[in-house]
C-alpha cells in the first residue's frame, strides 16, 4: 500500500477529511482496519490528536456541538457490542486502536462528570447506604422533573409520539444491559439480576417480553424505528445518558457504577410512568397499547427494591469500597437523565 502521498489514499484514508463521527464510524466498519493502520503509520496519531482537541472543546470549553460529536463517537464504538457477528464492526470491537479511542474519551468524559458531581458528598461509612441512595434519587431534580407533568396534563399525540421515539433506543436495549451484568457477577447477587432478566424476557411468555411490548406500542402508533432505533434524535444529552449504561456494561472497572445506575433507573420509573400513563389515557391511547409503561409501574417497584436490598446491600457488606463506585454510578445516571429530560421537554414544547 502506497503511503507516500494523498493521491492514492484508500477510502479509509479519505476519512481524515470527514467530521469525527463519520471518520470513526468509517474506521469501525473498515474490514482491514489493522492492516490499514499498520500501513499508514501516522494515521492513528492524527486521529488521536483530533479526539484530544475535540475533548478539550467539549469538556473544557463547553462546546455542546462537539460534545454531541464525542458522545456520538463513543455511542458508535459501544454499539459494536451489538453489531452483526460477521460484520467488520464486530471484527474491530477489540482493535487496540478503537480501544485506545474509547479509553481516551471515557477518561476525559468521566473527569468532567466527576467535577460536576463534586457537590454531592459520598455518604459516611456508618450511614444507611440504601436509604441514602433512595433519598438521593427522590430528591434529585431528575425525579421531580416537569417533563412527566407535561406528559400527564398537556402533551398531545405528536408530543407523545416524539417521546416514544426518543425512548426507544434504551427500552429495546434493556434486556442486553441487564444481561451484561451477569458475567462476573457476585454469586449472591445472581438470583436478583436473573429475576430482572426473566422479567425483561416476559417470564417465558414470548409475547410478553419487554422489547416486543415496546415494539407493539410503536406499531400501534405507526412509528417505525430504523436500524438506529431513533437514536438519530439524540442530542449530547440523550447520547450521554445511553453511554452511561454501556460504560459500565463493557468496562469491568466500571461494573459497580452500572449497579448504581440500574438502581436509580428502577427507582425513577414508577412515579414517572404513572404520570405518563395518565397522559396517554387522556389522549385516548388504549390500556393495551400503553401496557409497556403500565407494566413497569408495578414491576419496577419490585426491581428497585431488589437492586437496593438484594444486590447493593450485600455488595457493600462484602466489599465496602464498592459504595463509592455505586454512588458515583447512581449520580451519573441521575445527572445525565435530568439533562436528557431538560432537552426532551424543551424539544416537545417546540413541536
Ligand atoms: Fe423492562
Ligand atoms: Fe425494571
Amino acid at each position: 500500500m502506497n503511503t507516500s502521498g494523498t493521491d492514492c489514499l484508500t477510502p479509509a484514508g479519505n476519512l481524515l477529511s470527514e467530521n469525527l463521527v463519520t471518520l470513526i464510524t468509517g474506521l469501525l466498519n473498515e474490514p482491514y482496519l489493522e492492516t490499514f493502520l499498520t500501513d499508514y503509520k501516522n494515521f492513528g496519531e492524527i486521529v488521536h490528536t483530533r479526539v484530544y482537541e475535540s475533548l478539550h472543546q467539549a469538556y473544557h470549553l463547553n462546546n455542546l456541538d462537539v460534545r454531541k460529536e464525542i458522545q456520538s463517537v463513543l455511542f458508535q464504538i459501544y454499539n459494536c457490542c451489538f453489531s452483526p457477528p460477521l460484520s467488520a464492526c464486530a471484527r474491530n470491537q477489540y482493535s487496540p486502536f478503537i480501544i485506545s479511542l474509547r479509553n481516551i474519551i471515557e477518561k476525559s468524559w468521566l473527569e468532567f462528570e466527576t467535577r460536576r458531581i463534586r457537590e454531592y458528598q459520598l455518604p459516611h461509612a456508618e450511614d444507611n447506604f440504601v436509604s441514602r441512595l433512595t433519598t438521593l434519587c427522590r430528591t434529585h431534580r431528575a425525579a421531580t422533573h416537569p417533563l412527566f407533568d407535561y406528559l400527564s396534563t398537556q402533551a398531545g399525540d405528536r408530543h407523545f409520539d416524539y417521546f416514544f421515539r426518543s425512548d426507544t433506543a434504551l427500552n429495546v436495549l434493556f434486556f442486553d444491559l441487564v444481561a451484561m451484568m451477569l458475567p462476573g457477577s457476585y454469586p449472591f447477587t445472581r438470583s436478583e439480576i436473573t429475576k430482572n432478566l426473566w422479567d425483561e424476557a416476559g417470564q417465558g411468555n414470548e409475547h410478553h417480553n419487554h422489547v416486543d411490548l415496546y415494539h407493539s406500542l410503536l406499531k400501534a402508533r405507526n412509528l417505525r424505528p430504523g436500524g438506529d432505533q431513533f437514536s438519530s434524535l439524540y442530542n449530547w444529552q440523550g447520547l450521554t445518558g445511553y453511554n452511561v449504561f454501556l460504560l459500565g456494561g463493557v468496562n469491568r472497572q466500571h461494573y459497580f457504577k452500572l449497579v448504581g445506575a440500574m438502581a436509580m433507573t428502577e427507582l425513577l420509573d414508577p412515579p414517572q410512568y404513572s404520570k405518563l400513563v395518565d397522559g396517554a389515557r387522556r389522549i385516548g391511547i388504549s390500556d393495551k397499547n400503553i401496557y409497556y409503561y403500565s407494566e413497569h409501574i408495578e414491576i419496577d417497584v419490585d426491581h428497585a427494591d431488589g437492586w437496593l436490598n438484594k444486590v447493593i446491600q450485600p455488595l457493600i457488606d462484602f466489599d465496602p469500597v464498592s459504595r463509592h463506585e455505586i454512588y458515583t454510578g447512581a449520580l451519573l445516571r441521575l445527572e445525565t437523565c435530568a439533562d436528557y429530560y431538560d432537552d426532551l421537554l424543551n424539544t416537545l414544547k417546540k413541536l
